[in-house]
């Protein structure tokens, strides 16, 4: 038993006792790396077809491997597959079922290969993947903004700094403002998979093999742009995942902002909006309450999302060359980042079209606050005084409108020219809240004629993107 069980290792030749079963539970990877196996035998199957074509191997041999490797994947994805703890990590477990189908050709399939080499490839052949699914989503996400932000492109709100009302902008150019955010996020993530995008596989442990490997080919059959061009670094460095999270945990931050908006919005405080019942939930003891349980839960797991980039950064810090198997642990947080954000992205993009503006209440809340004293010194400085002069009027004039209980364009122009004679008769359309956005009209401006314009080319960017 004890001598069946001590070959049941890949390594265990070298070794005359079996692993204690606490050191098998905890080195084992294949309860959480199970998911990279297509991954694996993708990788496996690019690299026999590689030893076949360098006559490492025999055309033969290669075509039974193939076809046991691709069997077992179906095994796999059949959820028929017998994963073992003893076995370590998906690419023994892998190896050993390819073996135990096909027989003793099997074993060559590791010919001029270690796992070291194997997961990074494994890894960066899934992390690829699942940019290209993040990007999927974020791309959604921003064409629902965009949809939003098209429709609300004239709706006037307050905009703010300090958390008070300074000037009024559009709903629509709001909404540009996270559009923009994530598109930076999604040309982030498309630079990271460039680098993501290099084939670590010929590396071997760390030294190369003395096999008259092709790596180049290898890259080619799995698509890879390039081949990673030391064997030490690339058997041994995270950076690529490390990025990846780095560039997850922005676009957690801008989810994180926008969720924290749409749930001061929601609050009765603001009023802003209302958010679909499907998309809220209730309390189990208040009755009138209505929840925002999904911005806040957004809010909540982007601490999650840190908290992975954080320990990817901590996990490599230290790591001399080469390989550690420190580094086994950098799959745990980077598949939560990758849950995570995808997750977050999935139930954002659908909240979105559930949010139902409230226009009047956001007209009224942009009246609160004199948002367009600002306008009123400009409306000066146009007729020639200076703007830190402008300024000190208009402060008189709010003060006296504060005094007064009025809104700005609720004072007279007798009233208004006692602060200053060069108030005209022409000064109320700039103290109204649609002067003022319209005023804002340039690359960037919040008038309703620049928010279209915004919207236009955001839809050609994301058609584009949609095309590559
Ligand atoms: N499960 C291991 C990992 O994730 C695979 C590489 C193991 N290599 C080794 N030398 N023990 O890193």
């Amino acid at each position: 038993m004890t001598a069946k069980r001590a070959r049941v290792k890949p390594w265990s030749g070298r070794f005359s006792m079996p692993t204690d079963a606490n050191v098998e539970r905890f080195t084992e990877s294949v309860s959480f790396d199970q998911r990279l196996y297509h991954h694996d035998i993708m990788g496996s199957i690019a690299h026999v077809r590689m030893l076949a074509r360098v006559r490492v191997l025999s055309r033969q041999e290669s075509r039974r491997i193939i076809k046991g490797l691709q069997m077992i994947e179906k095994r796999i994805a059949a959820g028929r597959f017998n994963w073992q703890t003893r076995l370590e990590d998906v690419h023994m477990n892998i190896e050993t079922a390819l073996v135990e189908a096909i027989g003793e050709v099997g074993k060559k399939v590791h010919t001029g290969r270690s796992r070291n080499d194997q997961v990074a490839t494994d890894l960066r052949l899934y992390l690829r993947d699942e940019i290209d699914s993040v990007t999927h989503l974020l791309v959604a996400l921003m064409t629902a903004l965009v949809a939003v932000a098209g429709r609300e492109a004239a709706t006037i709100m307050p905009g703010f700094t300090h958390m008070q009302a300074a000037q009024p902008v559009t709903f629509g150019h709001h909404m540009l403002a996270w559009y923009e955010m994530l598109k930076r996020d999604q040309q982030r993530l498309a630079d990271c998979r460039k680098r993501v995008n290099i084939l670590p596989l010929g590396a071997a442990a760390l030294a190369g093999t003395s096999f008259p490997i092709d790596r180049n080919y290898t890259a080619k059959l799995l698509g890879f742009a390039g081949v990673a061009e030391n064997s030490l670094d690339a058997v041994s460095d995270r950076d690529f995942a490390i990025e990846f999270c780095a560039a997850a945990a922005l676009i957690m931050l801008h989810l994180s902002r926008f969720a924290e908006e749409l749930v001061l919005w929601l609050s009765p405080q603001f009023g802003f909006i209302d958010i679909g019942d499907a998309w809220c939930t209730g309390s189990s003891i208040m009755p009138q309450k209505k929840n925002p349980d999904i911005p806040e839960l957004v809010r909540g797991k982007t601490g999650r999302v840190y908290g992975d980039l954080l320990a990817l950064l901590t996990l490599m810090k230290a790591q001399p060359l080469a390989y550690n198997r420190d580094n086994q642990e950098d799959k745990q947080a980077l598949f939560d980042a990758i849950d995570t954000v995808k997750a977050c992205l999935t139930v954002f993009t659908g909240m979105i079209p559930a949010v139902e503006v409230k226009a009047e209440v956001l007209h009224k809340a942009a009246l609160k606050g004199y948002a367009t004293a600002t306008d009123l010194a400009d409306y000066l400085v146009r007729k020639g005084v200076s703007f830190r002069d402008a300024h000190a009027v208009v402060g008189a004039v709010v003060k006296y409108a504060i005094d007064q209980n009025k809104d700005l364009p609720a004072l007279s122009l007798r009233e208004l020219r006692r602060f200053s004679r060069k108030i005209g008769a022409d000064v109320h359309p700039y103290l109204e809240l649609t002067g003022s956005v319209q005023a804002r009209d340039h690359i960037g401006g919040t008038a309703p004629a620049r928010v279209r314009q915004a919207v236009r080319s955001a839809q050609r960017y994301l058609k584009a993107l949609r095309k590559q």
